[in-house]
């Protein structure tokens, strides 16, 4: 199919960009849509891992790649990854950078720190990479565009309207250190020298790789519970990663989107704060956390690990409109003789819903209602197809299907790039 979306259905690091990497194979353009470097993407390829921030993940396919005009850019990391790769001698010159994007500036990475402090028990958890700050500019219409670096003059005066107010917050409000326009200035002129060759219309690339019939993927960053709109409000990033954003986030209509994949852990992890029905109390989560190597890719943080919730994934198939579930780490839940999976939340009233709770408040006091499924416990890295699975991981698989009536159609089966499972 010519446009595929790829999506979190979870809480995020789902394993998106290994799914992406597989289907890059049969790609021409892979693009990201949203998000910046808060996000983490790690294929295993050999004996190399790669932990992609700013990139999209065909690169490592080799393949052309966009970032689209729904994302955040910040130029150092997007710069340190084009010089890896580089050095790696994977060839960058077809990384396409919308003039659209907005840029991260460095008072965005004070101010999200900032704010978080100032936040305290109450803050969100975000990753202090400055991507809500510059969200939040854009939306305000006072943000710094990648197309902004090509004309130092106007770089120039924008950072210097920007300082005149950001300043005054970091001072004043934050009692944090103020920048200096030359430093900033001289900086971005730096960067812009490296970038300007990458810079491009790329809603017009995509359009004409469309028009031309190519396999273009889209890869979500983040996920569908954390996005601004239909995620855990106000536990969610600053942009659109359910499957719409891939539409507003490169320029293209939504017509032409032919397939939405969602990406789901088999079991679910959250890094930063917020509820979590499914969150496993006691013992049994610092397991999972171990065996599944839950760590953040971005900051290192311990991700929060909580048995399957299908109201959740049901909700990620209702909003993202998936017409394809990946269902990831399957290898993880080997070591456990039963595995819960939550079927309903019991809302704080006492009824039951298969439905993902409108409210927060019925939302922040669901308990899960589990439906416990026998486990295979034995490794599945012998298994070459589906049909090999143990019969219980076959039925864990079609119970997953059938609770949410998508077709489960890869299943991965370790990190390693050949260690996924393609189902009919
Ligand atoms: P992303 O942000 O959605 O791309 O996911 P991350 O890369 O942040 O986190 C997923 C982690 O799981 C990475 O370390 C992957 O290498 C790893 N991974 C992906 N798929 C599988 C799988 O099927 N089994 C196992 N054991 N690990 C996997
Ligand atoms: P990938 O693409 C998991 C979470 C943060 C925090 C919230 C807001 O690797 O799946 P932000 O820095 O975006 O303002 O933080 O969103 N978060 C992620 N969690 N995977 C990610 O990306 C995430 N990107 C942001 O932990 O709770
Ligand atoms: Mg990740």
């Amino acid at each position: 199919m010519p446009a595929t979306v790829v999506v979190g259905a979870q809480w995020g690091d789902e394993g998106k960009g290994k799914i992406v990497d597989l289907l890059a194979q049969q790609s021409d353009l892979v693009c990201r849509y949203q998000g910046g470097p808060n996000t983490g993407h790690t294929i295993v390829v050999g004996d190399e891992t790669f932990k992609i921030r700013q990139i999209p993940t065909g690169i490592i396919n080799r393949k052309p790649c966009v970032i689209g005009n729904g994302c955040v850019i910040d130029p150092e990391v997007l710069i340190g990854e084009l010089d890896m790769f580089e050095e790696l001698g994977y060839p960058t010159d077809e990384v396409y950078v919308s003039g659209n994007a907005h840029l991260i500036m460095p008072w965005h990475v004070a101010i999200d720190q900032a704010s978080e402090r100032r936040l305290g028990h109450l803050n969100i958890g975000t990753t202090k990479r400055g991507v809500g700050p510059a969200y939040a500019d854009k939306a305000s219409r006072i943000g710094i565009r990648v197309q902004d670096v090509l004309d130092p003059k106007i770089l120039r005066q924008k950072i210097e309207i920007a300082l005149a107010e950001k300043n005054l917050w970091l001072t004043r409000i934050y009692d944090e250190e103020p920048f200096e326009l030359e430093d900033v200035a001289s900086r971005y002129e730096q960067y812009a020298k490296r970038l300007r060759g990458h810079i491009s219309d790329t809603s017009l690339i995509v359009d004409e790789a469309l028009r031309a019939g190519r396999e273009v993927l889209f890869e979500g960053a983040q996920a569908t519970l954390l996005d601004l709109d239909h995620g855990t409000y106000p536990f969610v990033t600053s942009s659109n990663p359910s499957s719409g954003g891939a539409a507003t986030g490169t320029g293209i209509g939504p017509t032409r989107i032919d397939v939405v994949i969602g990406v789901a852990k088999a079991y679910v992890t959250r890094v930063g704060e917020g509820p979590f029905p499914s969150e496993i109390e006691g013992p049994e989560q610092d397991r999972v956390r171990d065996l599944g190597g839950e760590f953040g890719t971005v900051t290192g943080r311990s991700r929060r690990c909580g048995w399957l919730d299908l109201v959740a994934l049901r909700y990620a198939v209702r909003v993202n409109g998936l017409d394809r579930l990946a269902l990831t780490k399957l290898d993880v839940l080997s070591h456990f003789a039963e595995v819960p999976v939550c079927v309903r939340y019991r809302l704080p009233d006492g009824t039951e819903t298969e439905h993902f709770p409108a409210h927060q408040s019925d939302f922040h006091g669901a308990e899960p209602v589990y439906e416990t499924l026998a486990g295979w416990e034995e490794p599945l890295d012998g298994c070459s197809s589906a049909a090999e699975l143990p019969a219980a991981a076959r039925a864990y698989v079609d119970f997953v299907e059938r609770e949410l009536d998508v077709d489960v159609t890869l299943i991965g089966t370790g990190a390693e790039r050949e260690s996924v499972l393609t189902r009919a």
